[in-house]
């Protein structure tokens, strides 16, 4: 396999706000995708920045008070907790108001306009005498010329969905200054999309098989093939002051271009200062035929990145050089709400990192929901719970949870090599590892949903695998130490090759699962050969724990959103915040923490004579004995405890009842349904353990 370079960007968010889960979900994406490619041996250069100009951001900036430049330097400066935060691994960030990008802008706009692609013409525009501005439509109000709604947008009614100019409306209004807009008119500069070369080298980049989804193709011709009043236009690249940008080069006048003229050169001026700080040639990198410029983006973008942009590019000349891909995503939503920053919806990451929720539970959930198609993905509490409780814990955790501690207990840490896995039933560790190349295929696509689905049912495979050999009863058994053995070495084989496929989407548990297995890091390229012979594992380490119900209740707690949230959600909110108020108050750890919790192995248990709830319970504490009774008669067989581990809460004041005196309490389940739940620590723990 020849060795790809890749330079990979994600959109560069704009500088006015913390990052929203549209956002993290976009980086979980590329990082994915990029850590499946680093873990392929390619070269992969992973880069952002801040998308920094613009009008929005000038006047967020004048509302706070502060220059513009200072602004969007403290809204750099909060990126880095989300990409610690959420593991992705950017290799570059920076920002789109910085040497670099002025340096590049210019240079491409001034080739644009050598190659006779740049033009000016005078245009009427709406002016806010007050502001001393021009107004984008976004901030002309006025009554709708259709049906007469008070305060419309400049572009288009919300109250009957007609589509206007700005200088249709009536009665209109500066939404800056409240002040009625007056018609002036200024020199614009324009690029030449409409030209016929233009066109139709678009149509080319565009129907190159393999460069974008058939989605995105199809999206972006019809913009390219519209006819009419709906036909593709020249592109107004130039801004008046007062505006926060790069200077249109070579005039007298103050002109700016337009922020989407600079914003996507961003990707190159990351990518031109990490090469400064790594000692890359920039030009050089970019004019090695094998270099892939590939862009994760938002649906919402596809006509700034595959019209403007790759138009942009190629008549720019070398250097320069068409992105070879431009992947799109859909977006993600919160139990079916459109996130809205107004309203208050949404999930906060930040509050979902600050609440110690694992990152790889969101990387994971995100990752099973994803496909290569334009398609917009639900984030749902229940479902998140479920699926990483029950597919991460119970069924990837679950296989090192269930065989590491025998290799650690009876085999001094050390496997048996499995290519002696002649008694084996199931050659479990190499159908995982012939599953590999459909999983990197998927990874490749990004199908990460698939990739995913796959990896999960090899691990209900190996699974059963373990439940059909059941190594702890062949640890009770004599002479089955060497099918213990020989059992246990192949699912622990088998759970690194899955630790390996799952590497790309869960980088920390890898990371972990890679020490706990006693080798330095996984590469694909593991998925060749076993541990084998005599290798030796350290004991099994907590990798990643279940979803507690009551942190999403927390992500989700109203009392931290500023505004009124959608009514459903708002309604469901209340219910849980209710749920959690009727169990119990809050404690504080060190409230917790006068529980002695202990496991206990059940070595007898007794019906009592004359009690018609409990059963007499002996304990062994991993050296002191114990007697409870219980309340569990209704639920268990005495003698289908026995040998069971439990949890006890060991120092409870002893209690002195009418059949002997009870030392503590065993926990148990119990709700509004019928039945009794003992708890039980999962195998492995021993008698005496702490519980906390
Ligand atoms: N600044 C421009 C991009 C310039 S790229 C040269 C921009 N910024 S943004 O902050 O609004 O969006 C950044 C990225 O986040 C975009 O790819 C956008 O599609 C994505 N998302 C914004 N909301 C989203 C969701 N709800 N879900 C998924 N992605 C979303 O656009
Ligand atoms: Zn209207």
């Amino acid at each position: 396999m020849p060795q790809r370079r890749l330079f990979v960007t994600t959109a560069l968010p704009y500088a006015n706000g913390p990052f929203h889960i549209g956002h993290i979900m976009e980086y979980i994406q590329a990082d994915i995708w990029v850590r499946f490619q680093r873990m392929r041996g390619h070269e992969v250069h992973f880069v952002g920045a801040d998308d920094a100009h613009g009008a929005p951001i000038m006047l967020a900036a004048e509302k706070a008070g502060q220059a513009p430049e200072k602004f969007v330097a403290e809204i750099a400066r909060s990126r880095k907790q989300y990409f610690e935060g959420f593991n992705i691994a950017f290799d570059n960030w920076h920002s789109t108001h910085s040497a670099e990008n002025t340096e590049l802008s210019q240079d491409i706009y001034r080739r644009l306009k050598k190659a006779g692609l740049v033009y000016t013409k005078p245009v009427e525009q709406f002016y806010d005498p007050v502001k001393s501005m021009f107004l984008a439509d976004r901030y002309i109000k006025g009554e709708c010329p259709n049906c007469g709604a008070k305060d419309q947008y400049g572009d288009a009614c919300e109250n009957c969905s007609a589509a206007y100019a700005a200088t249709d409306l009536k009665n209109p209004y500066s939404a800056l200054s409240g002040a009625a807009p007056v018609l002036k008119t200024s020199e614009h500069h324009f690029f030449r999309l409409s030209d016929p070369k233009c066109k139709a080298f678009l149509k080319g980049w565009l129907e190159q098989p393999g460069r974008l989804q058939s989605q995105v193709v199809n999206k972006a011709k019809e913009w390219l093939d519209g006819e009419g009043d709906k036909a593709l236009g020249d592109w107004d690249i130039s801004r008046d002051p007062p505006y926060f940008g790069i200077r249109v080069p070579d005039i007298e006048e103050e002109k700016y271009l337009y922020v989407w003229l600079d914003a996507p050169i961003g990707y190159l001026a990351s990518f031109k200062n990490y090469c400064g700080k790594t000692g890359r040639d920039f030009e050089q990198f970019l004019q090695d035929p094998g270099t892939e410029q590939i862009h994760f983006i938002g649906k919402d973008i596809i006509y700034f990145h595959t019209l403007f942009w790759p138009a942009m590019l190629e008549y720019a000349g070398k250097p320069y050089k068409v992105p070879d891909h431009v992947y799109v995503h859909g977006f993600i939503t919160v139990s079916g709400d459109k996130m809205s920053k107004s309203r208050g919806t949404g999930i906060s990451p930040l509050r979902y990192l600050e609440l110690g929720m694992n990152p790889e539970w969101l990387r994971y959930y995100i990752a099973a929901k994803l496909n290569a198609n334009v398609e917009d993905l639900d984030f749902n509490p229940d479902d998140f719970l479920a699926r990483v409780n029950s597919d991460l814990v119970g069924k990837f955790v679950n296989i090192a949870s269930r065989c590491a501690p025998f290799v650690t207990k009876w085999f001094g840490g050390k496997l048996k090599g499995v290519e002696l896995k002649k008694e084996s039933v199931l050659d479990i560790a190499l159908t995982v590892k012939h599953a590999a190349p459909e999983v990197a295929a998927f990874y490749e696509a990004r199908e990460f949903g698939k990739a995913i689905r796959r990896i999960m049912d090899l691990a209900d495979e190996v699974n059963r695998f373990v439940d059909a050999e059941k190594p702890w009863e062949l640890a009770k058994q004599t002479g089955q130490e060497t099918r213990l053995h020989i059992v246990c070495s192949e699912a622990i084989e088998a759970f690194r090759f899955l630790a390996i496929l799952l590497a790309p989407v869960l980088p920390r548990t890898a990371e972990l699962s890679a020490q706990m297995l006693g080798v330095k890091q996984f590469s694909w390229n593991d998925l060749q050969k076993y541990l084998g012979q005599d290798h030796a594992i350290g004991a099994y380490k907590h990798l990643t724990s279940r979803v507690d119900d009551r942190q999403l209740d927390a992500l989700f707690d109203i009392a931290s959103v500023p505004q009124a949230t959608a009514p459903q959600r708002h309604a469901e909110q209340q219910q849980h915040i209710a749920k959690e108020k009727s169990v119990s108050d809050i404690v504080t750890i060190d409230d917790f923490n006068k529980l002695d919790l202990r496991v206990a192995k059940i070595t007898r248990a007794e019906q009592v004579e004359g009690a018609d709830k409990l059963l007499k319970l002996t304990l062994d504490l991993g050296g002191s004995t114990r007697t409870v009774f219980a309340g569990i008669k209704s639920a268990y067989e005495p003698a289908s405890l026995e040998g069971k581990l439990a949890v006890l809460v060991a120092n409870l004041a002893p209690r002195t009842m009418k059949f002997g005196v009870s030392e503590g309490m065993v926990l148990a389940a119990s709700g509004a349904e019928p039945g009794i739940f003992l708890i039980s620590p999962d195998a492995g723990a021993a008698p005496g353990m702490r519980v906390k």
